[in-house]
């Protein structure tokens, strides 16, 4: 049933492309995760098979899409302050408005955007992706606008085409939707339930992109360590068993995932990182607060002291493994007390990487409902948390040098042309000097100096 509807979906392709007679062209703004990223390749992927080419050129554009994201409000303000903008190409190329993506699964936005945005033509959710060609179709062929959301969980839709951003690292979805309810996120409600992709079709996938010669592989999911792979050869496959085959991959070089949490990572997956080489250095631990009291608000399922246990059992067996983090800052009720619990667990666990976020209230969440903290207090506390973090970076960077990291090379620096760039297994970037023809392949760096946010590296070899 699945198959045939990813080909019913192809039929719509052919059909769209025999009424664009002529290229035309579509921007795409990609909001949020890596996994609306990925979600962004395959819509790419679907509007070239239709007779569309990308633009960077917003100005240009006959078809508009934007992948939306909710995880934070500004979000919010963004898509609404873009369509703004999106009207007056509307009007000047008669181009079609699509909008997708997580913030399409609520509502509220729903019928903001029917009653004040009445221009958009497409709006579509996160459980219908896949049928982008239908929506384009019934718009090209009879100029009405489409609505497609499903509140139910969507079904997993295998051999949708692809358009990669990048030729040698790829993100690959391993499983949809999420059963955790943190109660300040909106993920489990507008992506749905827990539903995982088969090993056979994700192995073939990497396989397939080893092929064509990507060397780096990021796993993604909400909550990668509840992988469910069904029972293969009478036994339960899971994410460490992912991990294992995935490292078995001959072309694969590099191995990242995201996003694990904190209270699923068990020996099992502890023991695959050890064992793959491949498998990125730095591990995702997601904090959130160091605080046992607010965990317990935010329905965690950990303790402080479990965290930091974690960790340290994560070093013991590891000991080259590095962490990264996201923090929340300002939870409903938080007190001074509970934040300084969170400064105390950075400054044990000593965090490679800090991803910091002031908390954001989500409508139907529980925590909406929570007594707020005062927005001064809110980014008072973040601005200490992130000096607290500064510091440990400067004091963190001094091990590097000298020290010599095998790194695949990405591409020219973004701040200066004459560079090139790279990331060590721990995720730090590294610029350096080389020739253009270096991007794509696997060197090796010596770290020659720090710089905060950036290491200086000289080729090796
Ligand atoms: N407010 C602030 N940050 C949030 N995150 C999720 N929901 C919220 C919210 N309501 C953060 C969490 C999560 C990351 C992806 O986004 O830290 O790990
Ligand atoms: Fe949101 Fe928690 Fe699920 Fe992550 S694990 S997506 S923070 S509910």
């Amino acid at each position: 049933m699945i198959e045939s509807e990813v080909e019913i979906q192809k039929e719509y392709m052919n059909k769209v492309k025999e009424l664009n007679t002529e290229k035309l062209k579509y921007y795409i703004l990609t909001m949020g995760c890596q996994l609306n990223e990925n979600d962004s390749e395959k819509l790419c992927g679907m509007l070239e098979k239709m007779n569309y080419e990308q633009t960077e050129d917003v100005g240009n554009a006959n078809f508009i899409i934007i992948n939306t994201c909710c995880v934070r409000e500004n979000a919010e303000e963004k898509l609404f302050g873009k369509l703004g903008e999106y009207k007056k190409i509307k009007e000047k190329n008669n181009a079609i408005i699509a909008i997708c993506g997580c913030m399409m699964q609520e509502k509220h936005i729903t019928e903001k955007l029917k009653k004040s945005y009445p221009y958009v033509d497409i709006i579509f959710g996160t459980h219908t992706l896949h049928k982008l060609p239908e929506d384009v179709y019934k718009v090209l062929s009879n100029r009405k606008k489409v609505q497609d959301i499903l509140d139910i969980d969507g079904e997993i839709y295998e051999g949708l085409p692809i358009k990669r951003s990048d030729k040698k690292r790829a993100s690959v979805t391993i499983m949809y939707g999420c059963n955790n309810f943190c109660t300040y996120c909106i993920v489990p409600y507008v992506r749905g339930r827990e539903r995982s992709r088969l090993p056979k079709d994700i192995l073939n996938e990497i396989r397939e992109l080893a092929n064509e010669g990507y060397k780096e592989i990021t796993l993604l999911g909400q909550n990668v360590n509840s992988y469910n792979g069904g029972i293969i050869n009478g036994e339960k496959y899971n994410f460490a068993n992912l991990l294992r085959d995935v490292n078995n991959i001959d072309g694969i070089e590099i191995i990242r995932f995201v996003s694990p949490h904190p209270k699923d990572f068990k020996d099992d997956v502890i023991e695959a990182i050890r064992d793959c080489k491949k498998i990125s250095r730095i591990i995702h631990l997601p904090l959130q607060s160091g605080s046992s009291n607010i965990l317990k608000k935010m329905n965690r399922k950990y303790t402080k002291e479990q965290f930091i246990e974690l960790a340290d059992k994560i070093r013991k067996e590891i000991p080259d493994a590095v962490f990264s983090t996201d923090i929340i800052v300002g939870f409903p009720e938080e007190t001074e007390e509970d934040f300084e619990d969170t400064l105390d667990v950075v400054r044990k666990v000593n965090f490679e990487q800090i991803f910091m976020f002031i908390y954001s209230r989500r409508v139907g969440t529980p925590a909406d409902k929570m007594e707020q903290v005062p927005e001064e207090i809110k980014h008072k506390r973040f601005d200490r948390l992130k000096a607290l973090f500064e510091e440990q970076i400067a004091e963190n960077n001094k091990k590097y040098i000298g020290t010599i990291h095998k790194v695949l090379i990405e591409g020219k620096s973004k701040n200066n042309e004459e560079m090139l760039t790279a990331r060590t297994s721990t995720n730090k970037v590294i610029i350096l000097e080389g020739s253009e023809t270096l991007i794509g392949k696997i060197v090796d760096v010596k770290i020659v100096s720090e710089h905060q946010w950036y290491l200086k590296g000289e080729i090796t070899k």
